[in-house]
């Protein structure tokens, strides 16, 4: 059945993981939302995110678990999240209003990219509003006072899962780099700042804003850490100063 007014779709960030980085748009369309997916992984993480929701969404909203498909096959993970997004246009035919909770912001390697796609593949008149959320990189470079973008410098952010050679040849450009989604590559990831000289103008931050937190300035000591260390975490490499 078609109501005569179809809901909006929000994709909304909540930030990286501390609950005072949530927009006040963010915690409005929660609760006005009538039906919240939340993404459910193992990481402990998603309890921030669960938390969120409990904490904000209206007593009659329901909430949606979606399992996250990190299939390498492109084609399988399309078809899981063509899946969730036909359910979510249903929803929306049927007047709902419906969100999407992510970590961060929704538009930085996200899931929300593969569901926002599908999305408009199969409805592309649905009415959709992106909610910005304050990303990991910007807690982490508030959280240790790290400039960010300077003056003239270049900055790039980059998936630690890059070519490593792509990464040493950004390095050694001298501009600023944030790493993201570090996971197993921080010992490698450490040598490449060490070779390029740039130990002084990072900083590693893991887990911003959750009770786990880790900042660390001196990086060589994340060498030998267990290898966990790197997950849920991002690298500031600062400008060098000409
Ligand atoms: C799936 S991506 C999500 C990025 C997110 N959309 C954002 O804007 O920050 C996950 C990566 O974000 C970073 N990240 C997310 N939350 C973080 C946190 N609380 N502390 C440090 N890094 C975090 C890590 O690099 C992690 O591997």
């Amino acid at each position: 059945m078609t109501a005569t007014r179809t809901g909006t779709f929000y994709g909304v960030g909540v930030g990286p993981g501390d609950p005072e980085l949530l927009t006040l748009k963010a915690v409005r369309v929660l609760s006005h939302s009538d039906c919240i997916y939340v993404p459910s992984s193992r990481l402990s993480i998603q309890n921030y995110v669960a938390d969120v929701v409990k904490a904000h969404a209206s007593p009659t909203c329901e909430s949606v678990p979606v399992t996250f498909s990190l299939a390498d096959n492109s084609a399988q993970r399309q078809h899981h999240w063509h899946a969730t997004a036909q359910e979510i246009c249903a929803r929306l035919q049927a007047g709902q209003n419906v969100a999407f909770v992510t970590l961060g912001d929704p538009l930085l390697y996200s899931t929300y990219i593969y569901l926002l796609r599908a999305l408009q593949d199969i409805s592309p008149t649905a009415k959709v509003e992106t909610v910005p959320g304050i990303s990991a990189f910007s807690a982490a470079a508030a959280l240790t006072n790290s400039p960010l973008g300077e003056g003239l410098h270049p900055l790039t952010v980059i998936h630690a899962a890059n070519d490593l050679e792509q990464i040493r040849t950004l390095l050694a450009t001298g501009g600023g780099v944030i790493l993201m989604k570090i996971g197993p590559l921080l010992a490698q990831i450490v040598a490449l700042i060490e070779q390029a000289d740039a130990l002084p103008r990072s900083v590693f931050v893991a887990r911003a804003g959750l009770p786990e937190q880790h900042i660390e300035t001196d990086l060589l000591r994340l060498r030998h850490a267990p290898p966990k260390t790197g997950n849920l975490a991002v690298i500031i490499v600062q400008a060098r100063r000409k």
